[in-house]
């Protein structure tokens, strides 16, 4: 029977250890860096609304999906689907939108490798420093004085690269547990001291409204963004989740597991959000500033408190962490995949994978700066309104990146996922992997995951063609 297969490369120790690995996955630059940036670009409240309803009835299907399918196959995406697929008698091609998806994780490592560079500069920044009673203009000279710097830019994405390959090729399982135990919950204490800070701002209530409050007329605007983020802050869609699923031990509860790690995920934006946007108010910056966002307001905030120069070290340490958590769930899936198909080492693997990600990366590197100004698929300068960030004329590289990624290549992931194991798998299979109490909470996931997160997903495609 499929559910008692063992994986070739290994399994968490316990359950602990996969909600650690999940959570170490989903909480990561997407809900410190991304959220609040684009909660800002999508005009606040209005976002934060569809991207917890997306969360709620898309994301979460999704991963359930994903990680009852990885625990059942216990292979890497690609083969998952495949063999699941001949043993319910459909079509091995299946696994042709797997991969699709694994190709999709590595993409988005190209561009969260450069972003989490930033971080690990930052930290000597505050360690050094640098942002010593600074002021608001300041914050943002310094950002745009990284950016500019292709060299620095690139010293710090390789070196982010190279600790992400180098977890991977030791084998997922190994590495992570301990740090993560430590740092996940330090990373939670600094955010709530972060957010003690805002509290002092004098412009809390402001940045609560801006988040909570919001306008109708806005709702569709930031519809597939919204939906995009929620996949890309569950680390759905290209089945991160589905192979540490696969590590998963056979006797631990898959939904209140995930239901757990989503939470927490979504806890951390939004506990993100609240503390950023008092700073941003009180220093009188724009909320839809773009990528910049965190880079420009944590150093006021750091930069303006006692300890502040330790504590921002540590932040950024933290974020770093984060960020390389996540980052190894983006690289372990085709990492795993190639380990099954071919007789290469997972070491060689690794290194060519970390490789060609690392090149594609460049190119996100050069869009701050020695191509500031190259824009791909040009459009009308107002027509292009799916992609507000940087949409003078069209898309720069990272933006076509993101762009392709998130909003097309994430959601079409997702339905992949949600459609196999409602329509290919079916309910026994999937009741016996998920072996929930309750017939009638069954049920509902069920419902969740064959009609309403399809049909959710399609409609809010459909949405943004015809608006
Ligand atoms: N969820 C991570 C974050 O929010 C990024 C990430 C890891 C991811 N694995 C993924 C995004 C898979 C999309 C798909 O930072």
């Amino acid at each position: 029977m499929a559910g008692d297969k063992v994986s070739i490369h290994g399994s968490w120790a316990s359950r602990w250890v996969f909600i650690l690995a999940a959570t170490g996955s989903a909480v990561g630059l997407g809900s410190i860096w991304k959220f609040p940036y684009m909660t800002g670009v999508y005009g606040g409240g209005a976002f934060v609304l569809v991207f917890l309803l997306c969360i709620a009835l898309l994301g979460l299907p999704v991963m359930l999906a994903e990680t009852l399918i990885g625990r059942r196959a216990r292979q890497s995406p690609a083969n998952a689907l495949r063999d699941l697929a001949i043993e319910a008698g459909h079509s091995a091609k299946w696994s042709w939108a797997a991969f699709a998806g694994m190709i999709t994780a590595l993409l988005i490592l190209s561009f969260y490798s450069v972003v989490g560079g930033w971080s690990l500069d930052y930290i000597i920044d505050m360690g050094r420093g640098d942002f010593q009673g600074v002021a608001p203009e300041q914050a943002g000279a310094y950002f745009a004085r990284m950016i500019s710097d292709p060299w620095r830019l690139t010293l710090w994405h390789s070196i982010f690269m190279l600790l992400s390959a180098y977890v991977i090729a030791r084998g997922v399982v190994a590495g992570l547990e301990h740090s993560l135990r430590i740092m996940m919950p330090l990373l939670f204490l600094l955010l709530l001291i972060l957010l003690g800070y805002s509290l002092t701002t004098g412009h809390f209530m402001e940045g609560v409204h801006f988040m909570f409050n919001f306008d109708t007329s806005r709702l569709l605007d930031g519809l597939l963004p919204a939906m995009g983020h929620a996949f890309f802050s569950l680390s759905v869609g290209v089945g991160s989740i589905l192979i540490y699923g696969a590590y998963m031990p056979k006797n631990s509860s898959i939904s209140g597991t995930i239901v757990g790690v989503a939470l927490l995920d979504t806890f951390v934006s939004l506990l993100a959000g609240v503390a950023l946007f008092p700073i941003v108010f009180a220093a009188g910056l724009n909320p839809g500033e773009g990528p910049g966002l965190m880079f420009v307001t944590l150093p006021l905030a750091f930069g303006n408190v006692v300890f502040g120069q330790l504590m921002g070290m540590v932040f950024f340490v933290l974020v770093a962490v984060a960020a390389w958590s996540s980052a190894i769930s983006l690289l372990e899936p085709m990492v795993a995949y190639l380990v099954e198909r071919t007789r290469v080492s997972r070491v060689w693997v690794t290194t060519g994978l970390a490789f060609i990600c690392w090149f594609v990366g460049l190119g996100t590197v050069f869009s701050f700066n020695i191509w500031k100004e190259a824009r791909f698929f040009v459009t009308g300068a107002d027509s292009f309104q799916l992609y507000q960030w940087g949409a003078a004329g069209g898309l720069d590289f990272f933006g076509v990146i993101d762009f392709f990624t998130s909003r097309i290549m994430l959601p079409l992931g997702g339905l992949t996922f949600v459609i196999f194991a409602g329509w290919v798998m079916g309910r026994e299979a999937v009741r016996e992997e998920l072996a929930m109490r309750s017939p009638k909470l069954f049920a509902l996931t069920f419902l969740l995951m064959r009609y309403v997160a399809p049909l959710g997903i399609l409609i809010v495609f459909a949405a943004q063609l015809w608006k």
